[in-house]
């Protein structure tokens, strides 16, 4: 969603650093940014709509000399994207806010700092923040203690950034369901709602905990946590590096990460590995008595990562012999599910910081707080995985294309070693089958790097769908998880509107759409269901729909005029899910690559989402 930073500098260049941060923060959130700083006891402050590059060459335009500032960029909740909308918020010229999250009372705090006198000039709920902490700081001009009374008048979601002009050395924040780190510097100390907006100047980070308001000086800073108590929060040495989140050769971020993926499957697979077999430690110290426990598994997830979890189910079931839910985060947290002991409950979730997901969580926990909960994630910091007993580390490496691709490939591998895990825990599967899938897995990276080198006949694929406006995508089995994906795919980054079905459904509804018009997508290994599919094909040919095949090499499948078959490598049914996907990622890319759209950052979506 936004994206915060801040600097406490020792000299007066808190603005370059503002800007590398913004940069780097543009993929959360991308309608607006602004920037405020403090100069000889003024608050100077800078917003334009749009992206980043247009702050800058606002800025270009001036010199400044701050040695404190903070900075945002803005992915609407509460009012349209306009530079009155945008942050920083000023309060009386003199309290500058920046906010991740929102605020669900702003309405009344709005009408209580109205009768108080204070004029709003936007329509966000953020405002209300502003003021309200310029309202204590003129009772007792004290910065600290006047964020730490006005975020008790909050609720809601919040990640907060406060200066002001009177207290030149000093940054105060506070955190509540929206992630904060404090980067330590020599001599001087910054702030970011992701550690990645900072890792030009740092790799030290201390994570605030919900409820924590912090004082940042540049020789250090003072946390109080929920209860008003000052605490000590260990800082941690982040692995990140700048050059994760740097851009390589590849034109989008996307791009580069589809081709990380052969490494990032091998990465997560070798991570599992203990002297050539999976090693169940992977999954925390207590995965064996844990696992040895449980009798179902709950999957909660949201986006990409709810797919993955559609796709364990067809492994879970039937290898580990457990029944298996899947559910949609947003969805999970309001319709008031059973809870029942031994249900092993499996988050997924590339940032660990989804709102939804967190919420479950929690939902979880205070029904029962021995339930037994897993996160797979790609953060090793975040909020979900510090709440999670068990803990699977994805090994994507830094994900910044707001399209997920290599998060979800090594989740599947995730779900996979989990289902073997369980496999071999409740006995369901022998070690003579777990050897031969591990052998099989280990393939993996081969098959995805061979599954990449198809990237030019799907450049030249994409012409037939550049000017369409819609798209079946149908797969049965494991696969119809992975037509749900090829389709989010598309409409996230070509904005064609695409619909992914269960082949078998078709006849049920979506085949009164089937006409010469309509292309369909087909994800169609040789597996168990192969037989079924070309049945279902059938029918779309007879509507003179036109098939765009991802088949095996020894497909049965019958070409016509109307069928194009894109063959992928010979892979196992169990993998099939893991490597089919990727050629669906690389057609939804280059189709909206033609279509002149902005792949990393597409319109009105956000790579973490953070609020509700
Ligand atoms: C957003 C992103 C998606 C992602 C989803 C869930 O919608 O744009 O790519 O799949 O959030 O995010 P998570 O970080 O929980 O996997």
């Amino acid at each position: 969603m936004c994206g915060i930073v801040g600097a406490v500098r020792k000299d007066t260049s808190a603005m370059p650093i503002l800007l590398t941060g913004l940069r780097s923060l543009e993929y959360r959130g991308y309608d607006s940014s602004g920037i405020a700083i403090i100069e000889d006891k003024k608050l100077i402050c800078v917003k334009k709509v749009g992206k980043v590059a247009e702050l800058e060459k606002e800025i270009a335009k001036d010199v400044y000399s701050g040695k404190v500032g903070i900075a945002h960029t803005r992915w609407a909740t509460h009012g349209i994207p306009s530079e009155k909308n945008a942050h920083p918020h000023i309060s009386t010229e003199d309290v500058a806010v920046v906010h991740n999250g929102i605020i669900e009372n702003h309405e009344q705090l709005r009408a209580l700092l109205e009768s108080r006198g204070y004029k709003f000039s936007s329509e966000t709920d953020t405002e209300v923040i502003s003021h309200l902490v310029h309202y204590y700081l003129s009772q007792e001009n004290d910065l600290f203690s006047a964020v730490k009374k006005a975020v008790r008048e909050l609720s809601g979601s919040y990640a907060i950034a406060v200066i002001s002009k009177n207290a030149a050395n000093q940054i105060v924040v506070a955190r509540q369901g929206s992630p904060l780190v404090i980067g330590l510097g020599y001599d001087e100390m910054f702030v970011a709602s992701d550690a990645s907006a900072l890792l030009s100047e740092t790799n030290q980070f201390i994570y605030l905990e919900d409820g924590d308001v912090a004082d940042i000086m540049r020789e250090g800073c003072v946390i109080c946590d929920k209860t008003g108590k000052s605490v000590h929060r260990a800082p941690v040495k982040s692995e990140l590096t700048a050059e994760d989140t740097s851009i390589g050769g590849f034109h989008h971020f996307m791009q580069k990460e589809m081709y990380d993926q052969p490494e990032a499957v091998k990465k997560t697979i070798e991570s599992a590995m203990k002297n050539g077999v999976i090693d169940e430690r992977a999954f925390g110290a207590k995965a064996h008595s844990v696992f040895r426990k449980i009798s179902s598994v709950q999957i909660i997830a949201c986006g990409t990562s709810y797919h993955a979890g559609l796709a364990a189910r067809y492994w879970i079931e039937p290898l580990a012999d457990l029944p298996c839910n899947v559910d949609v985060a947003s969805e999970y947290r309001y319709r008031n599910p059973r809870f029942r002991k031994g249900t092993l409950y499996v988050f997924i979730s590339q940032s660990g910081e989804t709102a939804d997901t967190i919420a479950c969580l929690n939902m979880v926990k205070k029904e029962n707080p021995d339930a037994h909960i897993l996160s797979i994630c790609n953060v090793a910091e975040s909020s979900l995985t510090r709440m999670s007993g068990l803990v699977f580390l994805t090994r994507a490496g830094k994900e910044i294309g707001v399209a997920s691709t290599k998060a979800f490939t090594t989740q599947l591998v995730s779900l996979l070693l989990l289902t073997l895990m369980l496999g071999r825990i409740r006995k369901t599967i022998s070690s003579k089958k777990e050897k031969e899938i591990t052998k099989k897995l280990l393939t993996l990276p081969e098959k995805i790097e061979e599954a990449l080198n198809l990237d030019s006949k799907l450049r030249a694929l994409a012409p037939k769908f550049v000017s369409k406006e819609h798209c079946l995508y149908l797969g049965r089995g494991i696969e119809y998880p992975i037509a749900l994906e090829g389709a989010l795919k598309l409409k996230e980054i070509s904005y064609i509107h695409a619909e992914g079905y269960q082949a078998g459904e078709l006849k049920h509804g979506p085949l009164a759409l089937v006409d010469e018009n309509m292309p369909v997508i087909a994800v169609a290994p040789n597996d168990s269901l192969a037989g079924k599919l070309q049945s279902n094909l059938k029918e779309v040919r007879a509507r003179n729909g036109k098939l765009f095949i991802f088949a095996s090499p020894d497909t049965k499948i019958e070409k016509d005029d109307g069928t194009e078959i894109i063959l992928l490598p010979e892979v196992d049914e169990l993998l099939a899910p893991i490597v089919y996907v990727v050629p669906l990622q690389i057609f939804a890319y280059h189709v909206a690559v033609l279509r002149g759209k902005d792949v990393d950052k597409p319109r009105n979506l956000a790579k973490s989402v953070t609020v509700e």
